[in-house]
């Protein structure tokens, strides 16, 4: 059986902020489409308030919500009242497709329990610093190794210049 890889998809500015009040501190259309492209087909994992941040599920693959709140139904969406319960779905689903990797897609919470179980992190490194109430946690360079980059300077829908990296756990 083909190992289905589990993948933290995440965009962090450089003091590791993600998130502010509930949303996203910038707009940037170019890593919108890439993360469109990257996670097409793919399930899904979001905790709830991510869910929220973004209201609706992601057109074109399988969405999982993590509450623990047993009672939540959200239409279009499955939902898990733990990672584990969450990432068997994932599985499932991603046997099912054919796809090779499960994406995690936040938020802090979510991405802080994940870490330690992630085999890949593909991660927007966002060129600014900036004031927020969520961060991504640390990246330890003993753990992980870049395999690939791409420095994306500001587009017209961006606010700020960007450099994707693919990281592959190396321990
Ligand atoms: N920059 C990025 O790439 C990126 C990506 C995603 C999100 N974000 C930002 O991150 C922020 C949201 O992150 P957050 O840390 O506040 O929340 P979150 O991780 O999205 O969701 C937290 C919620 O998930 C549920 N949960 C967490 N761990 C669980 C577990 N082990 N078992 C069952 N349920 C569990 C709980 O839901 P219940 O309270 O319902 O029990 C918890 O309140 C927003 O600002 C969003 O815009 C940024």
């Amino acid at each position: 059986m083909e190992k289905i890889d589990i993948v933290l998809v995440a965009a962090v500015a450089e003091n590791g902020v993600i998130g502010r009040a509930g949303d996203m501190p910038w707009h940037l259309g170019s890593d919108f489409r890439r993360f469109r492209a990257i996670t097409k087909g793919k399930p899904q994992i979001m905790g709830r308030k991510t869910f929220e941040s973004i209201g609706k599920p992601l057109p074109g693959r399988t969405n999982i919500v993590v509450s623990r709140d047993p009672g939540l139904v959200i239409e279009g969406c499955l939902t898990a009242t733990s990672l584990e319960d969450a990432l068997a779905l994932a599985r499932k689903d991603a046997v099912e497709k054919g796809v090779d990797e499960i994406c995690i897609q936040g938020g802090g919470e979510i991405y802080r329990q994940a870490l330690a179980l992630a085999d890949r992190l593909r991660i927007t490194h966002v060129e600014t610093t900036l004031a927020g109430d969520t961060v991504f946690p640390e990246i330890d360079p003993a753990l992980w190794e870049v395999g690939e980059e791409e420095r994306l300077p500001a587009g017209e829908k961006d606010d700020y210049p960007t450099c994707y990296r693919v990281y592959e756990r190396c321990r």
